[in-house]
This record gives structure tokens, sequence and C-alpha cells, in this order.
């Protein structure tokens, strides 16, 4: 039994799911789908958001795990979406914290009250995807892929679409400066310009302090060895029938942030060293890597698929 997510978890997992809410309207898709499938649900306020709200008339979320079962239920997340609307009403989103840091940029439609009924089933699955059968016009995953090898996932994700389904994913980006693997050493992109041997070398050498073992753990936490930029999920996914409608990268615009100290505009003002040259090294392996995707923190792309 995973404990109930706390107001302020919830808040800042529904701004996520909020971003993705919006670039689905933004790109003219109606918030009105059959039957949505969630991959890799963790909590599942993304795939509760969206029966609550109706967004989809039967949703299934779907993990490893069976967590996201009671840490969060329907009638919490109605109660959460309720207090998050007051939150918004009182303004309280101009205050610090969960709230005022990221709410205040996603629409206001997200803060209505109260949450539209559902009308279809919703079921929290505990499977691996790729035993999964079955037919939805929406398939969304949130933070997950680095769990995965996109270009095995990508073909089970098309079989289990309809024609015409939407595709939409949020991903870390595994070329910002520190990325969650949270190795960090003298340079910036320190994991990104070097592979998991010269990195090993690197800390032994540098920081014999450090538990290389650690390193290689996290550094394999990333399932996918291609490192996927925005381009390589497109290209990906159009072989696989799924035809881009929108590619966004969120970037930081703050001076501090928690991920990495100095995000990438203020690198060479505050420790000499940037993009440009990282980006020199890491194109002797990877040479598809443009400038932007070293600015990027995450990814939130959509496709339709349409079938030959
Ligand atoms: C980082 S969590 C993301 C959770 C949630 N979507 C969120 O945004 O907070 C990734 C989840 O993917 C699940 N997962 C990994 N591989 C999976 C698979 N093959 N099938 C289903 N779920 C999987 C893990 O159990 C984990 O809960």
């Amino acid at each position: 039994m995973a404990p109930p997510l706390s107001l302020g978890a919830f808040a800042y997992k529904h701004y996520e799911a909020c971003m993705t809410f919006d670039a689905l309207r933004y790109a003219g898709v109606p918030l009105a789908f059959e039957s949505m499938l969630d991959i890799g649900s963790g909590f599942a306020t993304l795939p509760r958001t969206a029966w609550v709200r109706n967004y989809a008339r039967d949703v299934t979320a779907l993990d490893l795990f069976p967590y996201g079962e009671s840490a969060l239920t329907n009638r919490r997340t109605r109660q959460l979406l309720a207090l998050v609307a007051l939150a918004e009403r009182l303004r309280l989103r101009q205050l610090s914290g969960p709230f005022g840091k990221w709410d205040s940029i996603v629409a206001r439609e997200n803060f209505t009250l109260p949450p539209l009924r559902a009308t279809g089933k919703f079921d929290y699955l505990v499977s691996d995807v790729f035993d999964l059968a079955g037919s939805h016009d929406w398939i969304n995953s949130s933070l997950t892929l680095t769990h995965f090898d996109h270009r095995e996932l990508f073909p089970k994700v098309r079989d289990l679409l309809t024609d015409g389904g939407i595709f939409t994913f949020t991903v870390e980006c595994w070329w910002y400066p520190i990325n969650s693997t949270q190795i960090a050493g003298m340079a910036p992109y320190l994991c990104q310009r070097l592979g998991l041997d010269d990195l090993t070398r690197y800390f032994e050498t540098v920081q014999p302090d450090i538990d290389t073992k650690k390193i290689a753990d996290v550094y394999n936490y990333y399932r996918d060895p291609s490192h996927p930029t925005a381009s390589d999920y497109v290209a990906t996914a159009v072989k696989n029938d799924l035809h881009p409608i929108f590619v966004h990268r969120h970037m930081n615009t703050r001076a501090h942030s928690k991920r990495a100290a100095v995000p990438p505009a203020y690198l060479v003002r505050d420790i000499g060293d940037g993009a440009q040259n990282a980006l020199r090294d890491i194109h002797k392996f990877k040479p598809g890597v443009l400038l932007e995707d070293l600015y990027t923190s995450h990814y939130l792309l959509g496709f339709r698929k349409v079938s030959p």
C-alpha cells in the first residue's frame, strides 16, 4: 500500500498533466476520447484527472506495480481538483511552492470547478505493456519512456492504437546539462560528453571518493542506449505510422533550478564553459544532436496514427 498522494505532490503532477491537455487543445485535438491508455502510470494523476474530467470515456492506467491503486483514488482526485480550483480562485498560485511555481503557466480552464462527471469506466491494470492487447484512441505515457528502448515501444503503441488515434508522451531529455542521473563533474554535460567507460575513468581519476558502481547504475537507468533526441523520436514514430502533431520542448528560463544548479544559458557566464563546447564533443559520437537539445529538460511530443 502506497501512502496517499499529498496535495502538494498532486498539484505538481497536475501541472504536468495539464501541459499534455493544453498541447492537445492547442493542436486542435478535442479532449473527447473513447478509450485512453496511460502507460507507466505510477500514481496515475494524469489518467485519473482525464477520467474525472471526462476527457476520455474509458480509461486504463497501466503499471508494473500497484501503488497507484491506493495512492490516489478517483474520489480523492475530485477532492484534490476542487482544492486546486479553490487555490486558483483565491489566487494562491501567486505564492511559491507547487501551486505558484508551475500552475500559472497552464491554461486557466484546467482549474474549472466542479470537474465533469465521468461516464465510462476506470481501470488500474497491473501488467507489462508488452503483454497487453486491445485498442485505444488515446495512448499517453508520462515520464516513463526512460524505462524503454523507444524503438521497441513504438511498434507496440502502434498496435494498441486505433487508426487516427493519438499518442502523447512527456520524457526527460538526456541532453540537459544535468539529467536525472544527477551525475555532475567539474565540466557541464559530463555524462553527455563521455561514454560509461570514460565516465568511470573520469571519476576514478578526478573524484576517487565517488562510488563508480552507483554511477554505472544511474547511467544505465536510462534504458534507451540511443539517448534519443526529439528528432529520433519523430523518425522512429513515422516508421511506425505515427505522424507528429506537436513537438514541444521544456526549457528552463530561470537563473537557478533544483535539477541543474546552473541552467544552460548561464553556464559560460558562471563557469566558463557552455553548450557549444559540449556539442563539439557530443557530435564526435552522435552528430544528430542539436544545440537546442542541450537546453531542453523535457520533450512533450504528440502523434497521430495514420495507416498507409
Ligand atoms: C518514473 S514513473 C512515471 C510515473 C507517472 N507516469 C508519472 O508521471 O509520475 C515510470 C513508471 O513506469 C512503470 N513501467 C516501467 N516499465 C513498464 C512496463 N514495461 N509496463 C508498464 N509500466 C512500466 C514503472 O513501474 C513506473 O511506475
